[in-house]
C-alpha cells in the first residue's frame, strides 16, 4: 500500500491540503525546504512588524510542522483570529516583585570560587536617615538552609538556622548553599527592612577519591560539552510562537535547532520527563522507580540520565520551581537522597513558607523579591557559571508561569529572553548543548476548544543550541540533525542523544540505547525518512502524525463506538475501586467525529470528543474499532479530559484517574 498518497482531507483545514497536491510530491524534501522558507519569513514577516499579531496579512498558503511519507502534521497558525479572542498580549508584561532597591547583592568572585555578600551601604544610609536611626543600628543577618541529613529524609522538610549577623562584604562559607537574609534597623531584630534569598553553587569535593573519577580529559581526549535542559511547562510550539515571541525569535536568529516533528508519548509530566530522562515509558517507570514508595526513584534501575553523566565525571544539577506541583513529588514521594550534586528544592521549601508571597496581575506568583521561575534560572546561571573544571549537566524546570494559564508565558517573555543572552554572553552556548524544551502542550482549557487543540495539546516545543567547536568537529552530526529537524521525533530520542553524548566523551563504553526496555533513537544519527509514531513509540491516541477526516457525529458507528468507550472508563473507576465515590458518566454529546485516514483492513481508528453527564465533563479518545467483533480497543489512561478535572475531582486521591472522576454528592446522589 503507497502511504505516499496525500488526499485532502474533508476537515476544516482542508483548503490547504488541496494546493499541496498542485505542487506534485516528487521531492518531499523540497517542499520541506520550501515550507521551512515560507515559514521564516512569515515569521520573520510577523515579528519585525510592530504589529506582531496582526493576521491580516495572512501570507500563509501551506505548510507543515512535519511531512514525511508516514507524517503531516499541519503547522497550526499561532495567530488564528479564534486563537486571539481568548486574551489580551498587550495587558501581559512583565512585572517586578519588589520596587525597593535590594540591600544585599551575592558577588561571585571567579578567581577564589567564593561568594561574598555586599551591601549597598548608600541605600542603607537612605533608610536611616528616613527612619531617623543611625546607620550604625542597621543589621543584616543570614539564615542557612540545609536539606536534612538521616535515615529518613523528608523531602518537605529543610532546616534554617537562627540569623546570624554578618559584616559587610561578608564570605559566604564553603558548606552554605541556600540562605534567607534578613536587615533590621535595630539590633534586636524588632523592625525588619527587608528580606531576601540566595543560593550559592559551590566548589564540592568529588566523592568518589580524585583518581577513581573519570577526568574530563579534555587535554586529551574528546572534548565533553555540558548539557543544560531548560524546562517549560506546558509549552506547545504553537504557544511559544504566540506568547514567547522575543524567545522565539531569538533562537531562530542564534541558529537554535527546532525538531518541528516532537511529538509527546504520553499525557501529562511524569511520564514525558520519565521518557527524557530514563527512556522509560510509564508502565516500565512505574515498575522500575516505584516512585510512590520513599526511595523509589533513587533506585539504581531507575535509569536517570544525571546518574549516568554523575558515572562520567558530570556534576549534575535539577531545579524546579513549583513545589506543590514539582514532576517527582506531585503525588510521589520525591527523593530519599538528593539525586544530583546540587538540588535546590529545599530552598524553595524555605522561601515558600518564610518569605511572603504575592500573586501579580496576570496569575504569576513572586516569593519575596523575585518570581519562582527566576529563583531556577538564577541557580542555572550560577551552576553553569561556577563549575568549570568539569563538565556538566543540569535538568532546570518551571512550571510556576505556564501550567495554569496558557498566556501566561507572555509575561515571562523579555526574562527568559535575557537569560538566555546571559547564557551567550557568559560563553555557556559556547560549551554547552542547550534544550530548550517542554513536555506537552496545554493540556485543558480553550485553547483545546479550536480546531487546533488536537495539535496544542500533543506538540512541545524542543529547541537545541548546539556549541560551534562540537558542530565544527561532529560535522555528519550536524548534517543529520539538520534533516532530523523534519522527522519525527519523542522525548525518548532525547535520552538517546544524551547517552549518544555521555559515548562520545568516553569512547571505550558503548551507551546502550534503543534495546528492548531503553528506547529512542539519537538525534545526531539521521532518523528514518519513513518512523511511524508505532516505530517512535508514540501510542496512537498522542500520534500527531496521521491524517484524521472528520465524519458526521450522528454516524450510527461513531455513536455506537462512544457507548463502548464511555462503558470502559465506567469500568475502569470500577475496576479502581472509586465507583463508590465517582459518578458513572452517561453520553450527553457526541461533537466531533473523526476517523483515520489508512487503517488495516477490517479494523478503523476513531477519534471521538465528547461531553459527559453528570456536569458536562469534555473528553477527547482514541479508539481501534474492530468491524468483525464489533469490538473496540481504548487505552483509558490516554483518554484526554478537555475541561479542567479540579472542580470535578475533589473528593479523589488517585491521581491517574481523577481526570475521568465527577465526584458524587455528599447525599450520593449522582
Ligand atoms: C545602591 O543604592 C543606591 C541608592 O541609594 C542605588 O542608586 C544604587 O543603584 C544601588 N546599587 C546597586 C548596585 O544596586
Ligand atoms: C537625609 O535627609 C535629609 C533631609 O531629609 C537630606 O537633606 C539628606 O541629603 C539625607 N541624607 C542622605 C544620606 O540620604
Ligand atoms: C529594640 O530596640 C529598639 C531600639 O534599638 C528599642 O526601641 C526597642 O524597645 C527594642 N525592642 C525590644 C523588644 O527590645
Ligand atoms: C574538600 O576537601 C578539602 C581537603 O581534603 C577539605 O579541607 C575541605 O573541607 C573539603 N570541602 C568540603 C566542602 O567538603
Ligand atoms: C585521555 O584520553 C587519551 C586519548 O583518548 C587516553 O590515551 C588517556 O588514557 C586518557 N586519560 C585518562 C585519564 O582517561
Ligand atoms: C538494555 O539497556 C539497559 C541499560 O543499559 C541494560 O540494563 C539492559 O540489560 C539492556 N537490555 C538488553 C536486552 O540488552
Ligand atoms: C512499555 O515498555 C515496555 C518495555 O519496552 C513494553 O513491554 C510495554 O509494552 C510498554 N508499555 C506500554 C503501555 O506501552
Ligand atoms: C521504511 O524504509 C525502510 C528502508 O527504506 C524499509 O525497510 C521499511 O520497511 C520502511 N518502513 C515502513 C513503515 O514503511
Ligand atoms: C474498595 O473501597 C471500599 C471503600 O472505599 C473499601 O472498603 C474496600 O476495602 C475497597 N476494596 C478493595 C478491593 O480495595
Ligand atoms: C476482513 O473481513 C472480511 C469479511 O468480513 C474477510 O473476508 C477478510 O478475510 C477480512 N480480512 C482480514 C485481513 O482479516
Amino acid at each position: 500500500m503507497s502511504r505516499l498518497n496525500y488526499q485532502p482531507i474533508s476537515d476544516k483545514r482542508s483548503h490547504k491540503r488541496k494546493n499541496l497536491i498542485s505542487i506534485g510530491i516528487a521531492n518531499p524534501i523540497q517542499i520541506i525546504t520550501t515550507c521551512a522558507i515560507i515559514l521564516l519569513i512569515r515569521i520573520l514577516y510577523s515579528l519585525d512588524a510592530r504589529n506582531f499579531y496582526d493576521t491580516s496579512n495572512d501570507i500563509s498558503t501551506i505548510y507543515y510542522f512535519l511531512l514525511t511519507s508516514e507524517c503531516r502534521t499541519p503547522y497550526v497558525d499561532p495567530f488564528s483570529t479564534a486563537a486571539f479572542k481568548l486574551f489580551n498580549p498587550g495587558k501581559l508584561t512583565y512585572e517586578n516583585c519588589a520596587n525597593d532597591i535590594p540591600l544585599i547583592q551575592s558577588v561571585y568572585l571567579n578567581q577564589a570560587r567564593k561568594y561574598v555578600l555586599h551591601m549597598n551601604m548608600s541605600a542603607m544610609a537612605g533608610i536611616s536617615n528616613v527612619s531617623n536611626t543611625n546607620i550604625e543600628n542597621i543589621h543584616c543577618c543570614y539564615r542557612e538552609i540545609r536539606r536534612p541529613v538521616g535515615v529518613v529524609t523528608n523531602e518537605d522538610r529543610y532546616i534554617i538556622s537562627p540569623c546570624v549577623n554578618f559584616p559587610q562584604d561578608f564570605m559566604v562559607p564553603q558548606h552554605i548553599d541556600f540562605m534567607i537574609t534578613e536587615c533590621y534597623l535595630n539590633n534586636n531584630k524588632t523592625s525588619l527592612i527587608q528580606k531576601d534569598a540566595f543560593s550559592f553553587v559551590q566548589q564540592k569535593n568529588n566523592t568518589n577519591n580524585n583518581d577513581n573519577a573519570p577526568k574530563s580529559n579534555s587535554t586529551f581526549g574528546r572534548r565533553k560539552p555540558n548539557i543544560l535542559l531548560l524546562g517549560i511547562d506546558s509549552v506547545s510550539r504553537i504557544n511559544i510562537r504566540r506568547t514567547m515571541p522575543q524567545t522565539f525569535k531569538y533562537m531562530q536568529m542564534n541558529n537554535w535547532f527546532e525538531l518541528q516533528g516532537y511529538n509527546k508519548i504520553a499525557d501529562n509530566t511524569f511520564p514525558n520527563l520519565m521518557a527524557l530522562l530514563s527512556s522509560y515509558n510509564l508502565s516500565t517507570a512505574e515498575d522500575k522507580c516505584r516512585a510512590e514508595t520513599v526511595g523509589g526513584l533513587n533506585r539504581p534501575e531507575c535509569n536517570f540520565i544525571w546518574n549516568k553523566f554523575k558515572e562520567n565525571g558530570y556534576k549534575t544539577a535539577y531545579a524546579e520551581d513549583s513545589i506543590g506541583l514539582s514532576t517527582f513529588n506531585y503525588g510521589r514521594k520525591g527523593f530519599l537522597q538528593q539525586p544530583t550534586d546540587y538540588y535546590i528544592r529545599p530552598m524553595l521549601l524555605a522561601i515558600s513558607s518564610k518569605m511572603a508571597k504575592k500573586r501579580l496581575r496576570g496569575g504569576v506568583t513572586c516569593i519575596g523579591r523575585k518570581h519562582q521561575a527566576e529563583y531556577i534560572y538564577d541557580f542555572a546561571l550560577q551552576f553553569a557559571n561556577s563549575i568549570t573544571t568539569e563538565p556538566f549537566f543540569g535538568l532546570f524546570w518551571t512550571n510556576s508561569f505556564s501550567h495554569e494559564y496558557f498566556d501566561l508565558p507572555l509575561t515571562m517573555d523579555v526574562k527568559i529572553l535575557e537569560y538566555l543572552k546571559h547564557m551567550k554572553s557568559n560563553g555557556i552556548l559556547d560549551s554547552s548543548i542547550v534544550i530548550f524544551f517542554s513536555d506537552h502542550g496545554m493540556r485543558w482549557g480553550p485553547l483545546l476548544q479550536l480546531n487546533s487543540g488536537f495539535f496544542e495539546e500533543r506538540l512541545p516545543m524542543m529547541f537545541i543550541s548546539i556549541p560551534a567547536w562540537f558542530q565544527y568537529e561532529y560535522p555528519e552530526f550536524v548534517k543529520s540533525l539538520k534533516l532530523n529537524r523534519y522527522r519525527l521525533t519523542s522525548p525518548y530520542d532525547i535520552y538517546a542523544t544524551m547517552g549518544h553524548v555521555i559515548e562520545l566523551g568516553n569512547p571505550q563504553k558503548q551507551f546502550l540505547y534503543a534495546n528492548d526496555t531503553i528506547k529512542g533513537l539519537s538525534i545526531f544519527r539521521e532518523i528514518p525518512e519513513n518512523r511511524t509514531c508505532y516505530d517512535a513509540e508514540i501510542p496512537e491516541h498522542w500520534c500527531a502524525c496521521s491524517p484524521y477526516e472528520t465524519i458526521s457525529s450522528s454516524d450510527s458507528t461513531a455513536r455506537s463506538i462512544v457507548f463502548m468507550v464511555i462503558d470502559e472508563i465506567n469500568r475502569y473507576l470500577f475496576g479502581k475501586n472509586i465507583s463508590d465515590k465517582c459518578s458513572q458518566l452517561f453520553l450527553d454529546k457526541l461533537k466531533e467525529v473523526q476517523s483515520k485516514i489508512y487503517n488495516p483492513p477490517n479494523q478503523t481508528t476513531y477519534r471521538l470528543t465528547f461531553d459527559a453527564k453528570p456536569k458536562r465533563a469534555s473528553f477527547q479518545a482514541t479508539a481501534i474499532y474492530y468491524k468483525i467483533s464489533n469490538t473496540i480497543k481504548t487505552v483509558v489512561e490516554d483518554i484526554s479530559r478537555l475541561d479542567s478535572y479540579v472542580p470535578t475531582s475533589g473528593c479523589l486521591k488517585l491521581k491517574e484517574a481523577r481526570k475521568y472522576c465527577i465526584c458524587k454528592d455528599k447525599d450520593g446522589i449522582k
